[in-house]
């Protein structure tokens, strides 16, 4: 890890007007979740068809046996790390604003930051397909699958975003308001591949916000908008500048 570049980073993030984190899988890899791409990728072994919606409204118990498997039996165990630990610290420090993330995992929320925008929504919550009443996750029996909603018997969908589905409007607006804001982004863990979400960053970058990224290697983003690329595990990075923050 380049300890120059660590330095540059909380020099630019102790002098920033208006830092935001943007997230992706890899900040919580080191939690025990695994990423969706690269290497221990879902997707190298699971076929993404369960998360699409068309085929969640067709064969819903189908899907749900493999969302159970693949999020929920997996999330009812997991800690935030370090990295997300130095970016609620940061936040208490009013050295961070906000963290726009694209996990579903309520590991910044359980950090302890307090301004989380969940691009893809989060495990914690169903919703109906029907009335589209929400639920909290912990009203339901994932025993019997799939779970339906309590006022009108419809299925309920966890309030994920699946593939095919739009971005939530608050989630998307708040985005968008501190995307605007931002005049440093500290990007941790993403491949940049997915949109819209990998556009945010661009559009930081397009008004001139500087761009950290942290990562254990390039992304679509480090030849194109980012000014520091620091090559680490998030938690080792974060750390580091969590030190040098005297967090
Ligand atoms: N520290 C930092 N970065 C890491 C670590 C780590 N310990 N481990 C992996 N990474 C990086 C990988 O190099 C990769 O760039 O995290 C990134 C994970 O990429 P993806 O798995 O594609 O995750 P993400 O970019 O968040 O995916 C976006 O795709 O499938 C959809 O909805 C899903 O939100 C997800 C979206």
């Amino acid at each position: 890890m380049d300890i120059n570049k660590i330095e540059k980073a909380a020099e630019l993030i102790r002098e920033a007007k208006y830092a935001v984190a943007f997230t992706g899988a890899g900040i919580s890899v080191e939690s025990g979740i695994p990423p969706f791409r690269g290497k221990n990728g879902l997707w190298n072994s699971t076929d993404p068809i369960f998360l699409e919606i068309g085929f969640f409204n067709k064969k819903p118990l189908q899907s749900w046996l493999k969302i159970k498997e693949i999020f929920y039996d997996k999330l009812a165990d997991v800690e935030p790390n370090i990295a997300h630990k130095v970016l609620a610290k940061m936040e208490k420090r009013s050295f961070l604003e906000s963290v726009i993330t694209q996990n579903i995992d309520h590991l910044h929320q359980r950090a302890g930051n307090q301004y989380v925008y969940e691009l893809h929504g989060t495990y914690k919550q169903l919703v109906c397909t029907e009335c589209s009443s929400e639920f909290d996750i912990s009203f339901a029996d994932l025993n019997y699958l799939p779970p339906t909603c309590y006022i009108c018997k419809g299925i309920l969908k966890p309030d994920m975003v699946f593939f095919n589905e739009p971005i939530p409007f608050f989630a998307k607006k708040k985005a968008f308001e501190e995307i605007a804001k931002t005049d440093v982004l500290i990007i941790i863990g993403t491949n940049a591949e997915v949109l819209p979400a990998a556009d945010f960053p661009v559009k930081a970058k397009e008004r001139g916000a500087k761009i950290i990224e942290i990562n254990i290697k390039e992304s679509h983003f480090t030849k194109t908008i980012t000014d520091i690329f620091i090559q680490a595990k998030a938690t080792e990075a974060m750390l580091k500048i969590g030190e040098l923050l005297y967090l």
